[in-house]
């Protein structure tokens, strides 16, 4: 919305896993912000109405010869700069000053003691907990004015002098640091004279009327998958053009059990014009044979391509494309291509190739919000708990969790297992604290036996993740005994099963999905 106007906060992201979370704090304390490539020229910067800088942390050190860095003209822009830990090294590092590997590591709490009375720590206590993680300390800054220090960094928070340029070790952002929000907030407010401009709220009124303007009386498509990100779009575009909307929503045969039937009731009750695809033949016909995971999405993108093109054909003149995209899909895609991750992890499917190919303009309005912001303004436009709460649910579906081919047997026990997994995690009261939680089904068979007979039987591999926007994730640390109702009503229900495991890869190096 009006994006390049908008006064924002430029977050540079050096590769720190907590990046993301500086956008979101800037966020929450009512400022918008994005991030953006640690490199990104800095006349780009001032294009994009950045009033300030703040650079992450990352995992490299600022005196290896292939350390990010940033473009030197930001310091000469007049905008306040705050770097977080690699980001205060950086900053430390082009101002001529030390950094050194410490003799000793500091990670996860550590006292932080302030020493001078800054804006940057106004109304703080002189001692506060703070979350660090780094093994680089900054050992000298000439022209620095120390702010703060902790057992092992005597400069663990300094300005440097006469500009309003700032640098701490420890991390604001992330939750473990207390008071770290208010320091934040301080550098937005009173150092950068920031005012409150981003409320959900307002989002939701401006986002319409932006929809209506551009759409005017034209007509628009939407695949509607269910998932929250595409009910909530086609919501923003019904409310802006009404019955102009006709969504399409393509059952592949590889959603959840029941799915399928709750999700027409639900667009019914929400009263959007839908037209249901059952797609299920076509896709298993194609996915015949194919086992390589890579393939499989393809398969898959392309036949919902060619399924989404022939039911849009049959509606006439139709000009705009609505489309679910939200801010960390561009983020991941824009790392992806910038070499920063030069290899695509998977390709993830979506309508991408659509809008050129039937000539359709693209309306993304959830573009830049986070899925907890995607969520807050759902529950506003009424969309139902279920579907808000509801867990992320890949493109290819059930595919992505069945390891080689896709075929009805293994297809059947993904959905029950994961449909058991779900259910006792609801029971449990799990289910809201962790990011994902589904059955993963292969090909390998193990022994088990069933009265006096020994037999074999599929492997189901339970997979529950914990997750911050799914881009690191960990195995949720499950009490034995839910574990334990899960696997045994998976080996007494599902047919076909003789073995359940338990997933306890973290991201990296593995991925959510196994396929
Ligand atoms: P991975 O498996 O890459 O997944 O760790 C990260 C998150 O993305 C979801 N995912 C997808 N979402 N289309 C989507 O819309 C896809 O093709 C796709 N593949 C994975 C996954 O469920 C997890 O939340």
């Amino acid at each position: 919305m009006e994006r390049g106007m908008r006064q924002k906060v430029a977050v540079l992201d050096f590769g720190g896993q907590y990046a993301h979370l500086i956008v979101r704090r800037c966020r929450e304390l009512g400022v918008y912000s994005e991030l953006f490539p640690h490199d990104i020229p800095a006349k780009e910067l001032v294009k994009e109405g950045t009033r300030a800088i703040i650079f992450s942390g990352g995992p490299k050190s600022v005196y290896e010869s292939d350390a990010p860095t940033c473009d030197p003209v930001v310091f000469e822009l007049g905008v306040p700069i705050l770097g977080i830990c690699y980001g205060a090294q950086l900053i430390a590092h082009l101002k001529g000053g030390v950094v050194r590997r410490a003799e000793q590591r500091e990670f996860g709490k550590t006292d932080f003691f302030i020493d001078k009375e800054d804006e940057l720590f106004h109304g703080i206590r002189r001692r506060i907990t703070v979350w660090m993680s780094h093994s680089d300390r900054i050992e000298e800054l000439p022209n620095a004015e120390i702010l703060g220090h902790t057992e092992h960094s005597p400069l663990a928070a300094f300005r440097i002098r006469g500009e309003n340029v700032y640098g701490v070790q420890f991390h604001p952002e992330v939750h473990h640091t207390e008071s770290g929000k208010e320091i934040i907030g301080n550098f937005l407010f009173r150092i950068c004279g920031l005012e409150r401009n981003w409320e959900l709220k307002d989002f939701v009124r401006r986002a319409i009327e932006e929809i209506r303007r551009e759409v005017g009386d034209k007509k628009v498509i939407c695949a509607l998958s269910g998932g929250i990100d595409s009910t909530t779009t086609a919501l923003l575009v019904h409310k802006a053009v009404g019955d102009n909307l006709t969504c399409i929503y393509v059952d592949h045969g590889l959603m959840r059990k029941n799915e399928t039937e709750e999700l027409l009731e639900t667009f019914k009750r929400l009263k959007l014009r839908v037209v249901h695809v059952d797609a299920k033949e076509r896709f298993m016909r194609r996915l015949k044979g194919v086992s390589d995971p890579e393939e499989k999405r393809r398969v898959i993108g392309e036949e919902f391509i060619r399924v989404f093109e022939e039911e849009a054909r049959k509606l006439g003149r139709v000009d705009f494309l609505a489309q679910g995209t939200i801010y960390p899909d561009r983020i991941e895609s824009a790392r992806a291509q910038s070499g920063a991750r030069a290899s695509r992890i998977k390709s993830h499917h979506n309508v991408g190739a659509l809008p050129e190919r039937m000539n359709l303009r693209l309306i993304e309005p959830i573009k830049d919000l986070y899925k907890d912001e995607v969520r807050e303004i759902a529950r506003e436009l009424g969309l139902p708990e279920e579907i808000i709460r509801r867990h992320p649910f890949p493109g290819p579906g059930l595919a992505a969790r069945i390891i080689g081919e896709v075929t009805e047997e293994k297809l059947r026990i993904c959905r029950e297992a994961s449909f058991i997994v779900e259910e006792e995690l609801k029971k449990s009261g799990w289910y809201d604290r962790v990011w994902q939680a589904f059955a993963v089904v292969g090909d390998d068979l193990a022994t088990g036996v069933l009265g006096d007979e020994r037999r074999l039987g599929h492997i189901v591999i339970v997979r529950v993740v914990e997750s911050v926007e799914a881009m690191t994730a960990d195995f949720a640390r499950l009490p034995y005994d839910v574990l334990e109702n899960i696997s045994r009503r998976i080996t007494n229900e599902v047919e076909g099963v003789t073995w359940v495991a338990y997933a306890i890869s973290s991201k990296p190096p593995s991925t959510i999905e196994p396929c």
